[in-house]
């Protein structure tokens, strides 16, 4: 299992470049199943989480290539991906290949849409608190399927293809929207999504799906109304840039001071979070080649902060936000409202120097003049991104165990980060 050592106390400068958005990548990959032609996705980030997926479609029977080469041949070139599942050859998604990432359940939406069925396993993903896929199912319920559970798998049908009904969702879903979204754009008639996710990669599924010839309004807000229609078409579609990458560098160079631009990156998928970060002193620009984030060499001010879903604080960035209070100057409220148990991260700052104390679904930040480093481990995906973080900030050496988890998220994280000047080197292989 590869590490990452860092030697911490360096300022970030330079530019830093953006990626496509893994949350907006999945969900884009996953509609291609939708159609007989190519999906031509450009700007697709290269990570682990997107490769996993490209086999769980390839044994769904797309035809699935990165710039031109299949899986296996040249796996990390390039960022446009083409997907063609002329023909869908399995409906059963397996244990095996879904436990690793929970966003994988949503290949349910296409291949019941098309085939009429759709046998998929329960998810797996991050380790977050129980993360159910009830609403998801209530979607497809409302759509005219039937569902059934058996052992361990989601059996979903509808025989005669699905209905377009109304879909009220009594909780704001990620998964759940773009799963309401991809099963009614072949349903016979009109869905009506209420409490939709706002979420930027909401909409950008749907730009795609318009694309391939869906008809979809609203995208983007809380009510989407989808006329089905009998077939799509293949499209060529980018992705739009990872805020949540772009909020993690910018935290990180909140924390450690310093001035980088960060390339292709958007303020207004973001504007929540870069205003609590203005509160906290950074000062943040949008330029027209992307967003400059910098901090001189004044205190971070402690700033409260409550985790919502879109336009609201991104729980996402949750864990990097607390690894940045950990050096303010005075006490901060970190509260959690989407996942129960998202606070893994504490024990592991705590193993820097760091003082955060939990009380329910709110974290006490007592933030400290100096982290030391020390060896920590990555728990989930952005819990481990804080760390490095943490570590960028902290005096002498962290190590950051079990990177896995941040291979399915951030991009050349060591390489991007070298780039901008920190002390960082990937350490490969068992200890
Ligand atoms: C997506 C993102 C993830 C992000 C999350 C919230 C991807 C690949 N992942 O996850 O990075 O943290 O949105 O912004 O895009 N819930 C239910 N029943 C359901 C579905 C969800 O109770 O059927 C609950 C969840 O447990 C959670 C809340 O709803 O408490 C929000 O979850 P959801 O928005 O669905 O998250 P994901 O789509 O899994």
């Amino acid at each position: 299992m590869d590490r990452i050592r860092i030697v911490g106390g360096k300022p970030l400068q330079g530019v830093l470049p953006i990626g496509g958005a893994k949350n907006a990548a999945l969900p884009l990959m996953i509609a291609s199943l939708l159609t007989r032609e190519t999906v031509t996705l450009h700007n697709v980030p290269r990570l682990s989480d997107v490769r996993q997926l490209m086999r769980i479609l390839g044994n769904h029977g797309a035809d699935a290539a990165i710039s031109g080469k299949r899986m296996g041949q040249a796996e990390d070139a390039g960022d446009t991906i083409t997907l063609s599942a002329r023909d869908i050859v399995d409906t059963t998604a397996p244990y095996e290949l879904v436990s690793r990432m929970r966003a994988s359940f949503w290949v349910i939406a296409p291949l019941l849409a098309r085939t009429g069925e759709a046998r998929v396993s329960l998810p797996g993903g991050c380790a977050i608190g129980t993360r159910p896929v009830d609403l998801l199912l209530m979607a497809l319920e409302n759509l005219g399927a039937s569902i059934e559970i058996e052992a361990g798998y989601v059996v979903a049908k509808a025989p005669k293809g699905l209905k377009g009904g109304r879909i009220d969702f009594p909780k704001v879903t990620v998964g759940g929207t773009h799963t309401a979204l991809m099963a009614a754009t072949l349903a016979d008639g009109t869905t009506v999504i209420e409490n939709a996710a706002q979420e930027p990669e909401v909409a950008d599924l749907a730009a795609c799906l318009i694309k391939m010839g869906a008809r979809i309004s609203g995208a983007g807000t809380s009510r989407i109304v989808v006329d089905g229609v009998p077939r799509l078409d293949g499209a060529h579609h980018a992705v739009l840039p990872d805020r949540i990458e772009t909020g993690t560098y910018a935290m990180a160079v909140a924390m450690t001071g310093g001035d980088i631009l960060l390339q292709g990156a958007r303020t207004d998928l973001l504007q929540s979070a870069f205003d609590v970060l203005s509160a906290v002193g950074a000062e943040v620009t949008q330029t027209e080649e992307g967003v400059r984030v910098r901090r001189d060499g004044r205190g971070i001010r402690p700033v409260d902060v409550t985790t919502e879903p879109f336009p609201g604080f991104p729980t996402d960035l949750q864990a990097q936000f607390m690894a940045l209070m950990t050096k303010a100057d005075g006490v901060s409220r970190i509260r959690e409202t989407i996942f129960e148990n998202r606070f893994m991260h504490v024990q592991e700052l705590a193993r820097l120097g760091a003082r955060i104390r939990l009380d329910g679904d709110t974290a006490i930040v007592e933030g400290m003049p100096t982290l030391k480093g020390a060896p920590v481990m990555a728990t989930d995906l952005r819990a481990s991104v804080s760390l490095v973080i943490g570590g960028l900030a902290a005096e002498g050496e962290t190590m950051v165990h079990r990177v896995y988890h941040l291979d399915r998220g951030f991009e050349a994280l060591e390489k991007k980060l070298l780039r901008c000047g920190a002390e960082i080197e990937r350490i490969s292989g068992e200890r």
